[in-house]
């Protein structure tokens, strides 16, 4: 849609379900802290954060059942995959990610003159063998992985260390909070010493806003970032509030729940209209449809945000984040009449 920037906040009555942020309020607990630190005459302002992020890897430890020095937290997940990039890519190397996938990642390895290596899945997500078999020195797998939001077991993530030796095997786990217990790859990082993952507050804690996001990794990879990053790269504000909403786990519980309920609804719904709706395992869900293109803007225009991109395996389907009950049911609303004028 020409002039229309995804990241835009639209202005006016809308329905944004295009960026996959979470529809629900950050804990109480976030807007506690952040007023804690606020008082106290600005000294939060005056004086430089703490470097190491002391507190908030602490409390991401226990959180995720690993060892502090385990963590390096940057500004939001985008900038550790970033930096990331930046220490182990050279100009021209190969970074190795799935197709379709997260968009971002080819524009970071642009910003590094890496060329990335696209390997192909289709909508059930499995991974192809070209992905075993790579020389790539840098791979960037979403698990879950948009726009569809399949997930890979263990076994498939352990095979792949093992299958790539050479390689850093980097695991985003971005959506992983919508995702079935115990789907994380951290537990695996004991045993393959080139895994890392990285992950984000953005989606299930409420913090997109804030930018806050971690790597948990051991070694060469993760000494490498906490040499590059900027020593204050996580303001005062941010680590007040991330600390306190990894804390309240039972708000990150609650609105995990209410969100997989929602995805779950919507896609009944969506799939009853006759869209071919993926099994999800994010905060999102791909509708695919013949006319996807034009469903989508004809959305737009009635101030309905979802989101649809021109690309390969990607332009047969819009994406649509998991909103609040009353978004879903404006999009449905909006659906039926969009429809019923394109004749279906
Ligand atoms: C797969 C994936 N990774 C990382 C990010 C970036 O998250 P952050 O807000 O922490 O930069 C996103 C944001 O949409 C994402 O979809």
């Amino acid at each position: 849609m020409p002039g229309y920037v995804p990241g835009a906040q639209p202005q006016g009555k809308t329905v944004k379900l295009n960026t996959n942020e979470n529809p629900y309020p950050p804990s109480p607990e976030v807007i506690r802290a952040l007023r804690a630190a606020l008082d106290g005459g600005g000294e939060c302002a005056r004086r430089y954060p703490d470097p190491l992020c002391r507190e908030l890897r602490q409390a991401i430890a226990e959180f995720d059942g690993v060892s502090p020095d385990q963590i390096v937290v940057g500004n939001g997940s985008d900038e550790i995959l970033r930096l990331l990039m930046t220490v182990t890519l050279d100009p021209g190397s190969e970074v190795g990610t799935l197709w379709p996938t997260y968009s971002y990642f080819e524009f970071l390895a642009a910003q590094c003159d890496a060329r990335p290596v696209r390997h192909g899945v289709d909508t059930g997500g499995r991974w192809p063998d070209s992905l075993f078999e790579g020389g790539e020195r840098l791979l960037l797998i979403c698990n879950p992985n948009p726009p569809v939001g399949t997930l890979q077991p263990h076994e498939m993530i352990s095979r792949l260390c093992e299958a790539r030796p050479e390689s850093l095997v980097v695991i985003d786990e971005a959506y992983i909070g919508f995702a079935p217990r115990g789907a994380s790859a951290v537990s695996l990082l004991g045993s393959h010493a080139n895994l890392m993952v990285v992950r984000t507050l953005s989606k299930s804690h409420q913090l997109a806003g804030l930018r806050a996001g971690y790597a948990i990794g051991t070694g060469e990879a993760l000494a490498a970032l906490l040499k590059i990053k900027d020593s204050y790269n996580v303001n005062a504000l941010t680590q007040a509030a991330a600390t306190a909403a990894i804390g309240d786990t039972g708000h990150f519980e609650s609105t995990r729940a209410k969100v997989i309920a929602e995805r779950e609804c919507l896609a009944a719904e969506m799939r009853r209209r006759g869209f071919e709706v993926p099994e999800s395992h994010g905060n999102f869900l791909f509708a695919i449809h013949v006319r996807a293109q034009e469903i989508f803007e004809a959305l737009a225009e009635r101030r309905v945000f979802v989101r649809w991109w021109d690309k390969p395996g990607m332009r047969d389907g819009f994406r649509i984040t998991v909103g609040l009950p009353e978004q879903s049911d404006a999009l449905l609303r909006a659906l039926d009449e969009v429809t019923a004028q394109l004749g279906r």
